[in-house]
């Protein structure tokens, strides 16, 4: 086999408050990609319809970083072309350079008949990462590899733990950055209070995947001492929209991953009006793109087949 088609999920990092700990994978949107082998020795990468201009330069590509960290490992002279097609907008911590790492890493493990497991592709994929936020980090990379709700549980070795999560409503909105990360701009100095309190909201988040429930989940990932405060500043009106959110009945919000997009998990039957409630207050940012109406999912990176295009 020379060729094969993934597809992989957006994902939804830190879920609150677990900072570079915690992710989750949405229904939609994916992005696609086609990962060829071939004699050429190079690595190669083409974006359908880049509307977005990412680079496509191997070293600030992140499918391209994650590609040649596989090759030095395993001191690999194959030449990779991969094609993507994004769905997903990036810029706006949806996830997609950790869709794009993924599924690069998990295609080559299947092109060259590697047996690599989920945490070996996974520590291979975070440096994919570096392209964007700076450092590697491996949460998003491992949502949208695994799907589900991941967790780390080792940074060095890494170790990921999945847990699958019920199928529930998100309503998202897509809000780019308005500089590239803002990651250097967090503290880590947030005192003993937070920092008790930053404890308990995750081991709350983990204790309300457990027990299924839903409503405690979205009180559990809505507070967050670490990213929130410096990913909220640049989304106009954000603490105000997110009262206004949860007042209209979403168990949570929070800033998606790096920001600026906001997330809110709900019921159904709050879908709309919550859509609404975001659209009417983060339309007029120079930087918001879209709301999406979607789901979380326990799938992550899937191979698509022939008869399914
Ligand atoms: N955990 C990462 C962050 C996710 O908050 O910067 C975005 O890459």
């Amino acid at each position: 086999m020379k060729k094969i088609r993934l597809s992989a999920p957006a994902t939804i990092a830190n879920v609150g408050p677990g900072y570079d700990i915690f992710a989750m994978a949405l229904e939609n949107p994916r992005d696609e990609f086609e990962i060829s082998l071939n004699d050429s020795g190079k690595i190669t990468i083409e974006i359908e319809n880049n509307t977005e201009n990412i680079p496509l330069d191997v070293n600030k590509n992140t499918a391209g970083l994650a590609i040649l960290e596989f090759q030095k490992k395993f001191n690999l002279s194959d030449g990779v072309h991969v094609k993507i097609f994004k769905k997903i907008h990036s810029g706006g911590g949806m996830g997609t350079t950790g869709a794009s790492a993924s599924a690069c890493v998990f295609g080559l493990n299947k092109l060259l008949k590697m047996s690599l497991t989920s945490n070996e592709m996974i520590n291979i994929a975070q440096m994919g990462e570096i392209a964007s936020g700076g450092s590697p980090h491996a949460d998003n990379v491992a949502a949208a590899m695994l799907g589900g709700f991941t967790l780390v549980r080792n940074y060095n070795p890494i170790e990921i733990i999945k847990l699958d999560l019920p199928v529930f409503p998100i309503v998202f909105a897509a809000i780019r950055k308005s500089e590239r990360t803002t990651r250097g701009k967090i503290s880590y100095q947030i005192g003993e209070e937070k920092l008790k309190e930053q404890i308990a909201y995750c081991s709350r988040v983990i204790h309300a995947i457990h027990t299924q429930d839903i409503a405690e989940f979205g009180a559990a990932i809505s507070v967050d001492h670490i990213a929130e405060p410096v990913r909220a500043v640049p989304i106009p009106n954000y603490f105000e929209a997110k009262r206004k959110i949860l007042e209209a009945g979403a168990f949570g919000c929070n800033v998606s991953g790096g920001g600026s997009s906001v997330f809110a998990v709900c019921s159904e039957d709050k879908q709309t009006a919550i859509a609404q409630i975001m659209f009417e207050n983060f339309s007029k940012s120079p930087h918001f793109v879209e709301i999406l109406k979607t789901k979380t999912t326990n799938f992550g990176v899937q191979e698509i087949s022939d008869s399914a295009r």
